[in-house]
């Protein structure tokens, strides 16, 4: 396995209240899957959840080392949670093939939340 990227980010809770306040599914819809809204509005605290999300996505743009460019769509970078609990990364659509013509074939990822903050730190990978 050769890690081709590594990418972090940190995001502050309660932007991502805001933008839900405001924009509701014009918001979350943009950026997140269906299956990741499931997941985060079944939890206690939705915003933390998806704030690390957010955070997730960011970090594998930054590992893929283009950042948010065209080609590449939040809702394409999802997370799946196992039965554990632990994150793993589904690309989907255009950011797929953007991915696997960089040879990329495996993204590690972790994610860590706070009251305030959530991170995400990913790392992508060639077997
Ligand atoms: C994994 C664990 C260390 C998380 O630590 P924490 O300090 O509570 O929470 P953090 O904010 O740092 O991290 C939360 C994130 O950890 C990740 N996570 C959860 N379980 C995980 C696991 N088994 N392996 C890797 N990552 C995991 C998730 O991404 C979660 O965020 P999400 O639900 O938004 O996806 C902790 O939940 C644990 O030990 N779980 C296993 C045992 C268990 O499930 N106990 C239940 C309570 S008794």
């Amino acid at each position: 396995m050769r890690i081709l990227g590594l990418g972090t980010d940190i995001v502050e809770i309660s932007r991502v209240t805001d933008m839900i306040e405001r924009h509701a599914e014009s918001f979350t819809e943009r950026i997140y899957s269906s299956y990741e809204i499931d997941y985060c509005s079944s939890k206690k605290n939705a915003s933390q959840h998806y704030a690390g999300r957010w955070a997730a996505k960011e970090a594998v743009m930054k590992a893929f080392g283009t950042g948010f460019i065209k080609g590449i769509h939040w809702n394409e970078i999802e997370v799946i949670s196992q039965q554990s609990g632990q994150p793993e990364v589904r690309l989907s659509g255009e950011t797929s093939t953007f991915a696997r013509q960089r040879g990329i074939d495996q993204i590690l990822l972790s994610i860590s939340h706070g009251k305030e903050y959530a991170t995400a730190t990913a790392i992508v990978c060639s077997e």
